[in-house]
């Protein structure tokens, strides 16, 4: 395991998530929306390496796909969290973080929220402050709205502009095929769309759509299918018309439910099983030729993977 002795290098693991529900609520007072959401963390991982570093230096290098739209070092979310815990808990500490990407960049799989939450346990670890969790989730939530689910992984039911988290145990394995999109598509854009679409006024108060959280326990995916609901698909394809295109070509090639990811672009594809789940992916390549296509299960968990594992 990383990070055995002090000093040593630590790696986090960290995967992705999609929303199998994203229901909105009006714009708050501060800017904010209300959601009732559920995350589930799917097995697409970035990995994340904190080396120490001399006191307040705070450095970050990204790779692989996408790791070009990544922003600067003092925009990156990881960057952020690392100096976060350290101006709180540890000032005298540095780090040097190296993130290799695997969650598609701005695409509504909480890829940056992902960084944050690795760099948070990372340098807990590195600077050996053995902070209880909810201290980490605390600062999760000042960093961004996604960073406390990231920092959970598996399944959770989210409340709040979506850090108030409520741990769902599932037992089942789901199958999905993901369509990642070249270009990104920004949150508070897709969110201030929404808002032109649906006046605060008519917008009532977002609740957990009936059924989903007993399809998850049932391990039913044509149940799942029927529950799932993004409210931020709506916004979504007016930014992103050709998107449309994408949930077709799931819908001929079988999928047993389909929606957009988050704030999208990503689009998910859910299938029967781990078998339906490579036929899928097999003619959405062939539907739509050049588009990354990933083969997925879910939920997925965040952890420390041992040393020379991939
Ligand atoms: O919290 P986070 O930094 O990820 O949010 C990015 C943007 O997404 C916010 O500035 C806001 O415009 C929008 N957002 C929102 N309601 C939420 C979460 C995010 O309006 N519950």
């Amino acid at each position: 395991m990383t990070g055995t002795q002090p000093g040593d290098p630590v790696r986090v693991r960290v995967p992705g998530k999609i929303n199998l529900a994203l229901c909105v609520g009006p714009r708050r007072e501060d800017g904010f929306h209300d959601l009732a959401t559920v995350f589930q963390s799917v097995s697409l991982f970035d990995e994340l390496t904190a080396t120490a570093a001399p006191a307040g230096v705070v450095t970050v290098t990204v790779e692989g796909p996408g790791a070009d739209l990544v922003g600067a070092p003092e925009d990156n979310l990881a960057v952020r969290a690392a100096r976060l815990l350290g101006e709180t808990y540890a000032p005298r500490r540095g780090v040097d973080l190296a993130i290799a990407k695997g969650i598609p960049v701005a695409g509504g799989m909480a890829g940056g929220s992902a960084d944050a939450a690795a760099a948070l346990l990372a340098c807990d670890r590195l600077w050996g402050l053995g902070l209880p969790r909810e201290a980490l989730l605390e600062l999760g939530a000042v960093l961004g709205s996604d960073v406390p689910f990231t920092l959970l992984g598996g399944t959770a039911v989210g409340h709040g502009r979506g850090e108030r988290l409520t741990g769902v145990r599932v037992d089942h394995v789901f199958h999905w095929v993901l369509v990642t999109s070249g270009e990104g598509l920004s949150t508070p854009a897709v969110f201030r769309r929404f808002d032109r679409l649906h006046p605060p006024a008519s917008v009532p108060a977002p609740v957990v759509p009936d059924g989903l959280l007993a399809a998850l326990a049932g391990g039913d995916p044509v149940a799942l299918a029927r529950t799932l609901r993004n409210d931020l698909a709506e916004p979504a394809l007016e930014l992103r018309p050709d998107l449309a295109a994408t949930l077709a070509a799931g819908e001929e090639a079988g999928a047993v439910g389909r929606m957009v990811s988050g704030s999208g672009p990503t689009c998910a594809f859910l299938a029967r099983d781990a078998v339906h789940a490579t036929v899928l992916a097999t003619a959405l390549r062939v539907g739509l030729p050049g588009r990354d296509i990933h083969v997925v299960t879910a939920p997925a968990s965040i952890g420390f993977p041992h040393a020379g594992r991939g």
